[in-house]
């Protein structure tokens, strides 16, 4: 699998310190901000839309309530996606997987896509992103990772598309990876940032993939997350790397 040139700084939900997480606004903050990458969670609705949520309920990040996946889609857009963050983003909604690809697009940012959902709609989520991905994205895949912690949903992407690039979430490397980074093609592993130290990079560095690390809010930990070997880390807060930052 070809390799990224990822950047240092992925926003992570967007610019998700500064406007409400995979929001539109967040999308457009985090380049207003000057990072070159995002990140975003994906998910399908009961009707089977594609919705940009981190969880599988509605109840942190809406005024709705209950689970995305028993929603409709109709009533998933009514929603207000903002007024739990502050009261000037009350309009903010849950974008479409089509909504947020277009916008990212338009602002040219990279984007770490990643599959959420219901393992058994692996196949049906990966159907919905590969068609959206066909109307909004390069051909050759430049500058996307699609990511996941779920098997399922690394299955079904790469049973679906031999060349879309691929990382590997984790909570903390193990050694049964190697044989999965590799049979899966993949392009990054990306686990969190406490999980990593000189052994773990060693041991990773024998399967040719780029380490991403999440969630980096922290100048220090990120300058030393970088020595160790790590390409980019997931940040809720795009200015980390400013002076002052
Ligand atoms: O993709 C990195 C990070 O977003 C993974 O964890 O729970 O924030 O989706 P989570
Ligand atoms: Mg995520």
């Amino acid at each position: 699998m070809s390799k990224i040139a990822f950047p240092k700084l992925i926003a992570h939900r967007g610019a998700s310190t500064y406007a409400p997480e995979n929001t539109l606004a967040s999308l457009r903050k985090a380049a207003e901000l000057g990072v070159s990458w995002v990140e975003c969670d994906v998910a399908l609705s009961a009707c089977g839309q594609t919705v940009i949520m981190h969880d599988s309920s509605l109840n942190r990040t809406t005024n709705g309530k209950g689970e995305v996946a028993k929603t409709s889609y109709e009533l998933i857009s009514q929603l207000d996606a903002g007024g739990w963050f502050a009261p000037e983003f009350k309009d903010e909604r849950v974008p479409t997987l089509d909504q947020w690809l277009s916008c990212t697009a338009a602002l040219d940012l990279g984007l770490n896509l990643e599959l959420k959902g219901i393992p058994s709609q692996a196949d049906q989520l990966m159907e919905k992103v590969l068609a959206s991905l066909k109307l909004h994205w390069s051909e050759d895949y430049a500058n996307l990772c699609v990511s996941s912690f779920s098997l399922e949903n690394l299955e079904a992407a790469r049973r679906a598309d031999a060349k879309l690039p691929l990382g590997l979430l984790s909570k903390a490397w193990s050694e049964e990876y190697g044989e999965l980074l590799d049979s899966l093609s993949c392009t990054s592993i990306n686990l969190a940032h406490q999980s990593l130290d000189e052994r773990v990079m060693r041991q990773i560095a024998a399967h040719n993939v780029a380490v991403l690390a999440y969630t980096v809010d922290d100048k220090k930990l990120a300058e030393h997350l970088f020595e160790l070997g790590v390409c980019g880390v997931f940040t809720n807060d795009p200015c980390l790397l400013k002076e002052g930052g």
